[in-house]
């Protein structure tokens, strides 16, 4: 899997660890940032990540996700999905990064720093990236949520 990743400055160590897990993993991610304690707007970093990814979908590059991180996950979600082609889940436990994949067909994972602790942010990512979406019945849902971008 090949990963776009992104913080603000709420995220930065945490988004390092999660980067460094997936690379462990034997993912090939790019880190955007962003690298200091400077504090930085949340929007700019999801939507560097929310296009990459995107982009890449667009493409047909469909082992491309989004790792984003804020505070708490809120803001930076929020941005993530005003880019067309993402769609992106903020979770806070293994279930709802499960769901996100199975169900909603999430590209991208978004987390907050000051919300989950590291081991649940590891986990949070490993479910989310072991997840395959399950199509059928929540395909058609998917189609319907993409049709929203073009304006309902
Ligand atoms: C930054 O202080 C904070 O607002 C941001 O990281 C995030 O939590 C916003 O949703």
């Amino acid at each position: 899997m090949r990963w776009f990743a992104g913080s603000d400055h709420a995220a930065v160590p945490l988004r390092r660890q999660l980067v460094a897990l997936l690379r462990a993993l034997g993912d090939e991610v790019e880190d955007l940032g962003t690298d200091g304690e400077a504090s930085v707007d949340y929007p700019d970093y999801g939507a560097m990540v929310g296009r990459e990814v995107a982009a890449a979908r667009a493409r047909h590059e469909d082992d491309v996700f989004g790792l984003v991180l804020c505070g708490t996950g809120i803001g930076i979600s929020i941005a993530a999905n005003k880019v067309p082609g993402v769609r992106c889940a903020l979770c806070h436990e293994a279930f709802t990064a499960q769901m996100s994949r199975a169900h909603n067909d999430a590209n991208v994972v978004a987390l907050g720093a000051r919300v989950v602790g590291s081991g649940v942010a590891e986990t949070i990512v490993r479910v989310f990236r072991a997840t395959p979406f399950e199509g059928g019945r929540h395909a058609n849902r998917v189609a319907k949520i993409t049709a929203l971008e073009g304006g309902g």
